[in-house]
């Protein structure tokens, strides 16, 4: 008793210290290895993510492929179109399927021209599906292209720049019209900035025209080079600042397909050139171009520094809209698995065989650095489970180098989690499980402990997740407590990262006002991207990877172990192989909260906080960055320094 009551003594005579919680951290404890693919991203083509988001085309369907499959309707063909929009222009439009520039790309339009001045225009994508409006800066150069085919070679078509009502906002450039399928190219460099451009072709005289694939993108983009086109810098930008690990892809029921087969994500379909890829109605509800097709999602891992972390079909539809899972028959999954085979040499065959050679031919001769496959997206009991068996053994067989990941499920617990997670211990004990969970922002404070309890030799994926408040307007927010939520969650992910292996909110990005999720990581429209508070949690954590977990305690004044849901407070801390130790410190009460945090066993005594604050409902928006991390220097003279943690608040101090 005499030497707490001295010691304590002690430590009231140090500068600063004052009573209230202690955090011990001791680097020279280690725990257990932390997993070094930790933090990832995932990206779908939900939202508009792709086209009309990180995709770098600014026009939208500019190929007339649109078509709902589970409704068509001629009209769609010309959604995001205006044709004959200058006064005394005369001509009409029809739409052509004969004798298409690719069997794949099979519809186009035929432009008759009675009368000399006859424009047309596209939109691009605007702040709702097809209202349009291309954001363009002054002095910026864009690349513009269209196929065209002429009757006779005595006509040109001209494009710029313009308003809706045909004004300019570029000089033109001219294409001559042959009489066979021609891209032609130019650039355009805008005279003003607008929010509301569009893409306007005038044809020269009376001629007839057949029009397809038309294209815009800014020059300054990533991937220029890429046959897809490439992505949007910014974009692209704010995905690199997270500093991801692995980034999964395509899907999300994007993979899935829904309702019918024609629906399912083939990856066959995304490959090759840009023009010769088979669009496909997006499970989300609108056409997926694949313009960011499997080739540039690897590229755009390399870019990241991510491993690939593709996903394909399980040999059945989505089974969330069952009954219409129309599960695969032996004959179908021989096909199915055939194809997933073709995109693991697609990605790792050497030039010599036909799908590395694909590969080759469209700028990457040298392999991707393919590790891991997931086979199905968010699927569970014996109608997938037998046919994950047969998949994965081919895998297996033919890539051992390849981990397989098996879906767990789209829940977080219940009879369909459970005996999915005995069936995977039971059959698959190798393969890591990917669970995906959406849960209200206080599930995320009770569940810390969640992996605290599983069999240390298994492998998690945490595929999907994100906390969800209350919806709001019909949208459910990016608030600062859901992040708080998130961030004391991945404390609990982190201490447990020898069994969670990766994880990765989701979704990713959603254009504003073409949204079909809430709430999502980034959000953008055609100029501006927004980092929520959530995402800044993301790239706090996932930028201070540790190498190793560190033993860390947090008591209370009378020297009690902190409850951690009792106090809001939550807690890890690790270390990496050179010297640094991270501690990561959550406050989701709305106290203030002073900490006494001492780092043993490093003689490293300064470092740099980054501090997440705010009102606990604050978000990001264009107009207004609320939520924002902020940066200072701490010092621990002795080992100890005073943290004062603000009402909802994160704080990552990494003693460098
Ligand atoms: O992330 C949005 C959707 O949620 C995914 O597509 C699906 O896997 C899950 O149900």
């Amino acid at each position: 008793m005499r030497r707490i009551l001295s010691m304590l003594l002690i430590l009231l005579c140090l500068p600063g210290f004052s009573l209230g919680e202690t955090l011990i951290c001791d680097a020279s404890s280690p725990v257990h290895e932390m997993s070094d693919t930790l933090y990832g991203l995932f990206f779908e083509d939900i939202n508009h993510a792709a086209d009309g988001g990180l995709y770098a085309e600014m026009l939208q369907n500019r190929s007339f492929e649109n078509e709902d499959i589970t409704n068509p309707s001629l009209y769609q063909h010309l959604n995001g179109w205006h044709f004959n929009i200058l006064a005394g222009g005369e001509g009409k439009v029809t739409l052509k399927t004969e004798e298409p520039l690719h069997e794949n790309n099979p519809h186009y339009v035929r432009v008759q021209v009675a009368k000399a001045g006859y424009a047309f225009q596209n939109l691009g994508y605007g702040g709702s599906a097809f209202r349009g409006g291309i954001c363009i800066e002054k002095g910026e150069s864009y690349d513009v292209s269209l196929w065209l085919r002429g009757a006779a070679e005595d006509g040109y078509v001209e494009a710029a720049l313009t308003t809706k009502a045909g004004e300019p906002l570029s000089s033109p450039v001219r294409f001559n019209v042959t009489d066979r399928w021609e891209q032609h190219t130019g650039v355009l460099t805008s005279l003003a900035a607008a929010e509301d451009a569009c893409l306007t072709f005038t044809v020269s005289s009376a001629v007839t025209v057949d029009v397809d694939m038309a294209s815009l993108m800014p020059r300054n983009r990533v991937g220029a080079a890429w046959p897809g086109g490439g992505l949007r810098r910014d974009l692209v930008e704010a995905l690199k600042d997270l500093h991801p690990r692995f980034l999964r892809f395509p899907g999300g029921c994007v993979v899935e397909g829904s309702w019918v087969w024609d629906n399912l994500y083939r990856w066959k379909d995304t490959v090759g050139p840009v023009e010769q890829r088979k669009e496909n109605w997006d499970t989300w509800g609108y056409m997926q171009s694949y313009g960011i097709g499997f080739y540039e999602y690897f590229c755009l891992c390399e870019e990241l520094g991510a491993l690939p972390l593709p996903v394909v079909g399980g040999g059945l539809l989505c089974q969330a809209r069952e009954p219409y899972e129309n599960p695969m028959n032996d004959e179908e999954l021989a096909a199915w698995t055939q194809d997933i085979l073709d995109l693991l040499e697609f990605a790792l065959g050497g030039q010599d065989t036909a799908w590395g050679a694909l590969r080759g031919e469209m700028g990457h001769p040298a392999p991707f650095d393919l590790r891991y496959l997931a086979i199905g997206n968010e699927n569970w009991a014996d109608i997938y489970f037998t046919r994950y068996e047969k998949i994965s053994a081919a895998v297996k067989a033919a890539y051992p180098d390849v981990t397989c990941i098996v879906a767990c499920g789209p829940v977080a617990d219940g009879s369909l989690f459970n005996a999915s997670r005995a069936r995977i211990l039971r059959s698959f004990p190798d393969d890591i499980t990917d669970e995906h969970y959406y849960m209200e922002s206080g599930w995320f404070l009770r569940n810390t402990h969640r992996y605290d309890y599983y069999p240390r030799r298994t492998k998690i994926f945490l595929g999907e997740y994100a906390a969800h408040e209350p919806a709001a307007g019909g949208r459910r927010p990016n608030n600062l407590y859901s992040a708080l939520c998130e961030a004391a969650y991945l404390t609990g992910i982190e201490r447990n990262s020898d069994v969670v292996v990766m994880c990765c909110y989701a979704p990713l990005l959603a254009r504003l006002g073409m949204e079909q999720w809430t709430p999502d990581l980034i959000w953008f429209n055609g100029n501006q991207v927004v980092r929520t508070p959530n995402y800044y949690i993301q790239q706090m954590f996932s930028s201070t990877l540790g190498d190793q977990i560190i033993q860390s305690e947090m008591t209370d004044e009378k020297g009690a172990a902190v409850k951690e849901a009792a106090a809001g407070l939550y807690h890890v801390a690790s270390k990496t192989e050179d010297g640094r130790v991270y501690v990561k410190l959550v406050n989701v009460s709305g106290q203030e909260k002073k900490i006494n945090v001492q780092v043993q066993g490093t003689d490293r005594v300064k470092g740099i906080m980054t501090l997440l604050t705010g009102e606990k409902q604050a978000v990001n928006t264009v107009s207004q960055e609320s939520v924002s991390p902020a940066q200072k220097q701490v010092a621990f003279p002795d080992g100890w320094a005073e943290i004062t943690l603000p009402g909802y608040s994160a704080a990552v101090i990494a003693l460098q």
